[in-house]
């Protein structure tokens, strides 16, 4: 028997995925006919799952219903190279998909649609970035892991949000100056923290800039009991007014560990699945997206994220023509840092 608190807690959760949700225009029965197919087309391939927190609810849940994982972006790797299927169905941005490619070149990865992308991988191009790296031969260059396979081939590390500052504190005792590409704000958070030399790559995450610290200042005075957390990849002046700055699985763990009853999230709005699971009961607000007199392009909502729908991944089961392929020279290229990233996190966790 359910408790009336567990009730409460089950009917604000279903409250709040109805109004996050993007699939909801589609019909109850459309959505489970979809889930169906999806659910018999993964098994029919041997293929398997795996979801990054920011795609819709229903592709988190139909990911954890069927043995996949729901994750961030260096556990999705992990996690995918270690699985034994034949097939990985990424649901999240190419940078994802072509990850797990250079991690398992020996399996088929699948994504609803090659055209999801990210503004840091754009704003990324491999040739202009070599050139800025060439003009500096004496640093170690250390790309976020949202970029190209091409520029993780001319790194020397490639680091996550969760794993960036231990990852530049290690390469700072070894008395290396660093290149850092290609988030902005993410670099100057790690630069500022640990004090290390960074020369910057001048890229950003359109979703993040979005948050506005003069709107979050308002909303804490309406909930002065709230906790902000806030993702790296958002502006200083957001990050100068959180109680915690992280990855979205380190959000997500604060949500779920700290006293708080009430949290002002920054990140995409897809976290709030996953964050209101491990936090049940408490309230979760999305931080302000409009400032003074600001236009509003993402809204905290990724729009590369947003396309992973569940009409695309039925399609990408039945018809196979959404495949991601990485050129086998450049694949063992980035494996070097992608690999480095992965044995150092691993030792972290010894
Ligand atoms: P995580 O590495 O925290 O999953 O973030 C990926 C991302 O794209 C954030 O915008
Ligand atoms: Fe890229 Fe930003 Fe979307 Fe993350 S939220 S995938 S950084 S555009």
């Amino acid at each position: 028997m359910l408790t009336e608190k567990e009730i409460a807690d089950k009917v604000m959760v279903r409250e709040h995925l109805a109004r996050i949700s993007l699939t909801s225009e589609m019909s109850v029965q459309d959505t489970e006919a979809y889930k169906e197919e999806i659910k018999s087309l993964l098994k029919a391939n041997d293929a398997c799952l795996v979801a990054h927190y920011y795609t819709d609810p229903v592709i988190q849940a139909l990911a954890e219903e069927t043995g996949g994982c729901v994750a961030d972006s260096l556990e999705m790797a992990r996690f995918g190279k270690h699985h034994e299927a034949s097939t990985l169905v990424v649901a999240g941005v190419r940078f994802m998909g072509e990850t797990s490619k250079i991690l398992s070149p020996e399996k088929t990865i699948l994504m609803p649609t090659l055209e999801a992308t990210c503004s840091l991988d754009i704003g990324c191009p491999e040739q202009e970035f070599s050139a800025f790296c060439d003009q500096h031969p004496d640093r170690q260059v250390v790309v976020y892991a949202n970029t190209s396979a091409a520029v993780k081939a001319r790194a020397d590390w490639v680091v996550t949000s969760s794993c960036a500052l231990e990852i530049v504190e290690h390469l700072m005792d070894q008395g290396q100056k660093i290149i850092w590409g290609p988030d902005k704000h993410l670099g100057r958070y790690i630069e500022r923290e640990t004090g290390a030399d960074m020369l910057m790559w001048n890229g950003s995450c359109i979703v993040h800039e979005e948050f506005k610290a003069k709107g979050l200042t308002d909303l804490k005075a309406v909930y002065p009991d709230a906790a902000i957390l806030v993702h790296p990849e958002s502006p200083e002046a957001m990050v100068d007014l959180a109680d915690v700055v992280g990855s979205t699985s380190q959000l997500i763990k604060a949500a779920q560990t700290m006293p708080n009853d009430t949290f002002i999230v920054a990140t995409d709005k897809g976290i709030f699945y996953k964050m209101q699971q491990a936090a049940p009961g408490k309230q979760l607000i999305e931080a302000p997206t409009r400032g003074n007199g600001a236009t509003c392009r993402s809204c905290a909502l990724c729009p590369w994220m947003a396309m992973n729908s569940l009409e695309r991944l039925a399609a990408v089961l039945r018809n196979k023509d959404q495949e991601i392929h990485v050129d086998d020279a450049l694949r063992e290229k980035a494996l070097i840092p992608l690999n480095r990233m992965l044995d150092f996190t691993a030792s972290l966790r010894r």
